[in-house]
């Protein structure tokens, strides 16, 4: 299949909770086609991230990962990975706030406020467990697309409903880089 549509806000499959991926899907083709679409839609579009909701597939699986990103040119680079069935908590209590966006959410940002560290359980595409901890804007970037396994979009989340909008006039007039 390849690139695949991104479902935008307003279409009612990005607001429900995502199914647990099947045992019997682990090692299977199916899994990883649907893997290989969330890639090839995610760098086709410049994404730090892609939940499989957002392509119309209503199962707990994501991925994550970029090198240099033009839509996040300050960010650190990211390692992929393939997340499904993620379950994550939070390590301490402190949150950070910072500005997100969506494929989903066109040409818009927000400001949200996550955990700044966090402890991440997942199953890879053969069904092993794993477990990792991470902070700052990679504890970012799981967070947000945790999220969408739940049916739930940054605009959700704002910190403010001043602290959102379009990213050109953003940038325009210096609130984000
Ligand atoms: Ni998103």
């Amino acid at each position: 299949m390849g690139i695949r549509n991104v479902l935008r806000i307003g279409h009612p499959a990005l607001r429900r909770r995502a199914e647990e991926v099947p045992d019997d899907w682990f090692g299977s083709q199916r899994l990883q086609e649907l893997i290989y679409d969330l890639f090839d839609t995610k760098l086709a579009c410049s994404g730090a991230g892609l939940a499989a909701p957002q392509i119309d597939e209503p199962w707990r699986v994501l991925v994550v990962g970029m090198d240099h990103n033009p839509r996040y040119p300050e960010a650190p680079p990211l390692p992929e990975l393939v997340l499904i069935n993620p379950v994550l908590k939070s390590i301490g209590k402190e949150l950070i706030s910072g500005w997100e966006g969506c494929l989903s959410v066109p040409g818009l940002r927000g400001e949200v406020q996550r955990w700044q560290r966090i402890q991440l359980k997942w199953q890879d595409r053969e069904g092993a467990y794993h477990t990792e901890e991470l902070q700052d804007f990679h504890a970012r970037v799981v967070q947000h697309e945790n999220d969408h396994l739940d049916g739930v979009l940054f605009p959700d989340r704002l910190t403010s409903p001043l602290a959102f909008g379009f990213t050109d006039e953003l940038q325009a007039h210096g609130r984000i880089p």
